[in-house]
């Protein structure tokens, strides 16, 4: 499925709305759920798993941050760590985030400009310049755009930083994330020394906590918990039961809207 939009084309799967077996019916309104909060919260499984179940198109607003990030390195617009915002403002046409359905995963991989990019987003380099970029008004605004296309038919799960505040004020279900730094890190340096790197703590709980200060700080769309927003404090719950603390308030919401 091809959507031209004023905010440019914005490439998805017709799998992108697949329904599976198993998964909850309820009927058929479609909602809109914002899953906003901090770095390392495990934004994303969640909201993507919920997605699943309910058949909704799952978008990780972050990898489309992440994408733009890798467009500047190969580019060439970061050099010394600084990104030429001149530069990049007169790029951005050039720079198109399409969604590819992956038959393994079963979930939507980011492309950029036609090439699956999904792996490479979440290298160290990107990881590394994309708070920068993410910081970038023009940058913002051209994503934005293409995140309120994506969600005009409802029936959505996108999680991210402003998803709540900026992206769908409207949302009828926000969920805003957060967890004690320290079990964030915890988490993290598990899944890191699974995939056997060498990692340090410190080095890893410094990095979140930067990051928050960064995302809460910074001038554009700082990460903020909007008014409506319910708060989820993972850090002693399980994946399963973030899952069903989720779907309990969309069943109540999608009863009630
Ligand atoms: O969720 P993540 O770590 O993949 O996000 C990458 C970066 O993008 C992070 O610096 C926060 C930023 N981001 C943002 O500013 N707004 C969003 N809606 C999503 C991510």
């Amino acid at each position: 499925m091809l959507v031209n939009s004023p905010a440019g084309r914005i490439e998805t799967n017709d799998y992108l709305c697949s329904k599976e077996p198993g998964m909850t019916d309820l009927g058929e309104k479609k909602i809109i759920i914002a899953v906003d909060g901090y770095s390392s919260c495990g934004k994303s499984t969640v909201a993507k798993e919920i997605a699943k179940q309910l058949g909704y198109i799952f978008i990780d607003s972050g990898a489309m941050y992440r994408a733009v990030t890798l467009y500047c390195l190969r580019a060439g617009l970061v050099v010394d760590g600084r990104v030429n915002l001149n530069g990049l403002e007169e790029k951005l046409d050039l720079i198109h985030i399409g969604f590819d359905f992956n038959e393994i995963t079963r979930h939507n991989d980011i492309c950029l400009n036609g090439e699956n990019v999904e792996q490479e987003i979440r290298q160290l380099e990107v990881a590394q310049s994309v708070s920068q970029v993410a910081a970038i008004a023009v940058v913002r605004r051209f994503l934005v755009a293409q995140q309120q296309e994506m969600g005009r038919s409802k029936g959505i799960v996108m999680d991210g930083r402003d998803i709540g505040t900026v992206v769908f004020p409207q949302a009828e279900l926000k969920i805003f994330m957060t967890a004690d730094p320290r079990i964030r890190a915890q988490r993290r340096y598990d899944e890191m020394v699974a995939k056997n790197e060498e990692v340090d703590f410190e080095e890893i709980l410094s990095n979140i906590t930067a990051r928050d200060r960064f995302d809460e700080n910074r001038e554009e769309s700082p990460l903020r918990r909007a008014e409506d927003a319910i708060l989820l404090d993972n850090s002693h719950m399980t994946r399963e039961e973030q899952f069903s603390w989720i779907l309990a308030k969309v069943e109540e919401k999608v009863k009630n809207s």
